[in-house]
C-alpha cells in the first residue's frame, strides 16, 4: 500500500467555542497519555497501508497544542516523518516553550486559529484568545524559527461589518503569514450558538457573497495566491496536506472521528472517546462506519473538490460525470473553461463556487424499483 498522507485527530480543548462543530473533548488531561497510546496502537494496526515515505502529516483538532506537552512531544516523536508536518494551534496555547517543542519535534508548519482581531467578535465566538494573544502566539512561532505559518479567519460573524472584516484582513496581512484560510461562518441549525444569534446570522447570510469578494480582493491585492476557494498563500506555500484531499489522493486518519479514504473504501472512526480508548487498549480497531466508494462516486468527488482549486481538473479524471450540455451553457456564461486537457472555473465561476459545480455534475439516474 502506498498512502502518503496521514491525519491525526487530537480532540482536546480547554473549552468549547459556541460555533464549533468539530469532534472535541473538553479538558481530560488525565486521559491525554491514554489517547496518545491509543493513536500509536491504531497507527501500528494500519501501518501496512502507509508508504515508506510520507509526504504530509497533519495534527488537527480540537486543540493539539492544548495536549499535555509531554504527551504531544511523545506523539510527534512517534509519528513517521514527512516532508510537511502541520500542527493546528490555538494562539493562547503557544508559549515560547510550546513553539520550541513543535520545532524540535520536526513540525514544519503551524496553522494558528486567529478567527478575528476584534475583541467583541472574539467574544461572540467565545474565543479564549484576544488579539494580543494571537499576535504573541504568532511571534513565538516566528522566534522559534517557523517560516510556514497559516492564520485562520472567519467571516460572517454576528455583529461583523464590512469595515470589521477590512480591519481583520489588514491585521492578518500585517503579520505577514505565508498562508491564510478564510472561512465563512457555518452555524448548525439547532445549536446553542444559532439560537443565541439567529436574526444576526440571517443578516450575515445576505451579506456573505460581498464578504467573500472582499476577502479575495484584499488578499490577492496583498500578493496572496487564491489557490483554493477558502485558501491563500504566498511564495508557493500551499497546504500540501489539504491539497491531497482536493486532488482526491488517499489518506489515513487516526483518532476519534477521523476519516480515512484508501483504495476505494472510506471509514470514519466513531467520535466517542471512551469506545476508542477501550478498543485500542485491547488491541482492536475502534468502532467505525464503513463506506464502499465506487469509481463514479470518486470521480464526482474529484470534480467537486478539484474545481475548488485554481488549477485544472484533468478531463480524464472526471470522465462520465460532467454534464456536457451544462458545461457548454456554463462556458457560454463565462463560468467554466477548458484549459489544456482540463476543466477549471473562471474567476466569476469561482465566486459562485459550489452552485456551478453542482450544475456541472451529470444527474445520477435513479434506479427504478423492479416491478413484481
Ligand atoms: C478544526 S478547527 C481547530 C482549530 C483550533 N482549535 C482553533 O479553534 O483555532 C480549524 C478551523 O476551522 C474553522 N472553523 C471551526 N468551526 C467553524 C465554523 N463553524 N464555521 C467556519 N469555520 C470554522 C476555524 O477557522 C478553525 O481555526
Ligand atoms: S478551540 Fe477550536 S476545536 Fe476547540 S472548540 Fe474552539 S474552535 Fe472548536
Amino acid at each position: 500500500m502506498s498512502v502518503r498522507h496521514l491525519y491525526v485527530h487530537v480532540p482536546f480543548c480547554a473549552h468549547r467555542c459556541g460555533y464549533c462543530d468539530f469532534v472535541t473533548v473538553v479538558g481530560r488531561s488525565a486521559q491525554h497519555a491514554a489517547y496518545v497510546d491509543a493513536i500509536l496502537r491504531e497507527l501500528e494496526l494500519e501501518s501496512d497501508l502507509l508508504a515508506e515515505r510520507l509526504e504530509t502529516v497533519y495534527l488537527g483538532g480540537g486543540t493539539p497544542t492544548f495536549t499535555e506537552p509531554a504527551q504531544l512531544g511523545r506523539l510527534l516523536a512517534s509519528l513517521p516523518p514527512a516532508v510537511e508536518v502541520t500542527v493546528e494551534a490555538n494562539p493562547e496555547t503557544v508559549t515560547p516553550a510550546v513553539a520550541e517543542l513543535l520545532r524540535e519535534a520536526g513540525v514544519t508548519r503551524v496553522s494558528l486559529g486567529a478567527q478575528s482581531f476584534q475583541p467583541r467578535l472574539l467574544d461572540v465566538l467565545e474565543r479564549a484568545a484576544q488579539p494580543d494573544a494571537v499576535r504573541r502566539g504568532f511571534y513565538h512561532l516566528r522566534d522559534a524559527g517557523f517560516d510556514n505559518i497559516s492564520l485562520d479567519l472567519i467571516y460572517g460573524i454576528p455583529g461583523q461589518s464590512p469595515s470589521d472584516l477590512d480591519r481583520d484582513l489588514a491585521e492578518a496581512i500585517a503579520l505577514s503569514p505565508e498562508h491564510l484560510s478564510c472561512y465563512e461562518l457555518e452555524a448548525k441549525p439547532g445549536t446553542r450558538f444559532t439560537h443565541a444569534h439567529g436574526p444576526e446570522l440571517l443578516q450575515q447570510a445576505e451579506a456573505i457573497e460581498g464578504y467573500f469578494e472582499q476577502v479575495v480582493e484584499t488578499l490577492t491585492s496583498a500578493g496572496y495566491r487564491w489557490y483554493e476557494t477558502a485558501n491563500f498563500c504566498r511564495g508557493g506555500r500551499r497546504s500540501r496536506h489539504n491539497l491531497a484531499y482536493w486532488l482526491g489522493r488517499d489518506y489515513l486518519g487516526l483518532g476519534i472521528g477521523a476519516v480515512s479514504t484508501v483504495a476505494g473504501g472510506r471509514w470514519r472512526n466513531a467520535p466517542r472517546l471512551a469506545a476508542y480508548l477501550a478498543a485500542l487498549a485491547e488491541g482492536r480497531r475502534p468502532p467505525r462506519e464503513l463506506e464502499a466508494l465506487d469509481a463514479e462516486t470518486r470521480r464526482r468527488e474529484r470534480l467537486m473538490l478539484g474545481l475548488r482549486l485554481d488549477e485544472p481538473v484533468p478531463v480524464r479524471a472526471v470522465a462520465g460525470v460532467v454534464d456536457g450540455v451544462a458545461f457548454d451553457r456554463l462556458q457560454d456564461l463565462g463560468l467554466v473553461e477548458r484549459r489544456g486537457a482540463g476543466l477549471v472555473l473562471t474567476e466569476r465561476g469561482r465566486f459562485l463556487g459550489g452552485g456551478v459545480t453542482a450544475d456541472l455534475l451529470r444527474e445520477v439516474e435513479l434506479e427504478t424499483p423492479a416491478k413484481n
